[in-house]
């Protein structure tokens, strides 16, 4: 591969070995993939952030990097913990457990992260033809397919060495020509539920495996659905982004130039999600909270649940979750929204995943949630069963509306 002056002198450890070793890692990784040389980046997400995920390997490895005063080169921001310091109220794990997950967020902080979230593209919006190294599937999606910015699907630890070095190899999605579709996804009678969008994304992310889906059929649809569709794909699918019909900025070309390397076109109608659904195992019936924002809510999806609970007695049955990144409160029509949302007696809960969380030794044993990302997760990290609400269900539960 080649590399300028600068980043040789990087790889030979003249800044030290743990940038040398950091940059060693993309270059091996980029060699694997074709790439020929590396180019900055301008933003870094990091993954890979709770203690449950790293463990005291993890933290041991970003305590070495606090010893040698290494510091982010480029804007970073990174995935949520378990919990932080205002939500330990809510999550009473034991005190080691905080402790340390405190500890990495502290470690973070230091290293330059600005904000956790798992919805980076609300804190900064990616600029098209950008280049980012983020690893977080739903963020990568929405990067790539909203967005037109330029990320592969990244590991947390090579997120972690972009955002040291501020470089990433140019291979795979960064590549004008890997972001064709190679598969026509015709979807047959959409509907708008976000239980509908995270199914259907789930069946494309299995269906397509790691080739890039052109989805066509789904009509207008506002940045939350969109969202949950991609947060989907993205969990069942090591493909990086979709080009969505009259959504994608990279559409038009692509349209006009682009389509002799398509392999395939599928039908997707409702049986093969309702078989899909049909199939997930963990399923319960009664839940004991609800999960609401994975990934990290949209400003616009406040608007709606708002609108929602808007006529609602505000004395919930069950606790609603609400997550959000941090920044919201600081802007104030969205603060004022929050507020509203807290007197319905929802929990609105700041930079925080619960479904990479211990949920189980709280004593949870059913979440309700809109998501079909924490379908998918909570039965293996937070070791709860589930029940995939519609939003409009989950608050005629919680509220008993017309019951
Ligand atoms: Fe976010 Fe955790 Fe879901 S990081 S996307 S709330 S699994």
């Amino acid at each position: 591969m080649y590399l300028t002056r600068h980043e040789e002198r990087i790889y030979r450890g003249d800044f030290g070995e743990t940038l040398a070793r950091a940059l060693r890692v993309i270059v091996k990784v980029g060699e694997s993939m074709g790439a020929r040389k590396l180019i900055n980046i301008s933003h870094a997400h990091i993954s890979g952030v709770g203690y449950s995920n790293i463990g005291d390997a993890g933290l041991e490895f970003l305590r070495d990097l606090v010893k040698e005063k290494l510091f982010f080169k480029v804007y970073t921001t990174a995935n949520p913990g378990s919990v932080n310091v205002e939500s330990v109220k809510y999550f009473s794990y034991s005190k080691e457990f905080i402790d340390k997950q405190l500890e990495i967020l502290d470690i973070y902080r230091s290293l330059g992260v600005d904000v956790f979230t798992c919805a980076p593209y609300h804190v900064r919006t990616p600029r098209y033809g950008e280049h980012l190294s983020w690893a977080e599937s739903n963020a990568i999606l929405v990067a790539n397919s909203l967005y037109g910015a330029r990320t592969n699907k990244e590991a947390g630890v090579l997120a972690l060495f972009s955002a040291l070095t501020g470089k990433t190899y140019y291979a795979g999605l960064h590549i004008t020509r890997e972001r064709y579709p190679r598969v026509v996804i015709n979807v047959k009678n959409p509907r708008r539920e976000y239980t509908y969008l995270g199914l259907l994304g789930l069946y494309i992310g299995r269906l397509v495996g790691d080739k890039v889906p052109y989805i066509r059929g789904l009509g207008k649809l506002d940045i939350e659905r969109i969202k949950t569709l991609l947060a989907a794909i993205g969990t069942t699918g090591s493909v990086g982004m979709s080009i969505i019909e009259n959504i994608s900025p990279e559409e038009p070309d692509i349209l006009s130039k682009h389509t002799k390397y398509i392999e395939d076109r599928i039908e997707v109608e409702d049986k093969d999600i309702k078989f899909f659904e049909e199939s997930s195992r963990e399923l319960c019936d009664d839940p004991e909270v609800f999960i609401i924002g994975c990934p990290h809510v949209s400003p616009e999806f406040l608007l709606e649940l708002r609108e929602l609970l808007a006529k609602v007695d505000p004395k919930p049955k069950k606790p609603i979750w609400l997550f959000t990144p941090p920044i919201y409160s600081n802007i104030s029509y969205l603060r004022e929204i929050l507020d509203e949302l807290s007197r319905k007696g929802i929990y609105v809960i700041k930079s925080v995943c619960p479904v990479t969380s211990p949920l189980s030794e709280l004593g949870y044993r059913c979440v309700g949630t809109t998501s079909s990302k924490a379908l998918f997760y909570l039965p293996k990290l937070a070791k709860t069963r589930v029940a995939l609400m519609d939003l409009q269900d989950i608050v005629r539960k919680v509220y008993e509306v017309g019951s």
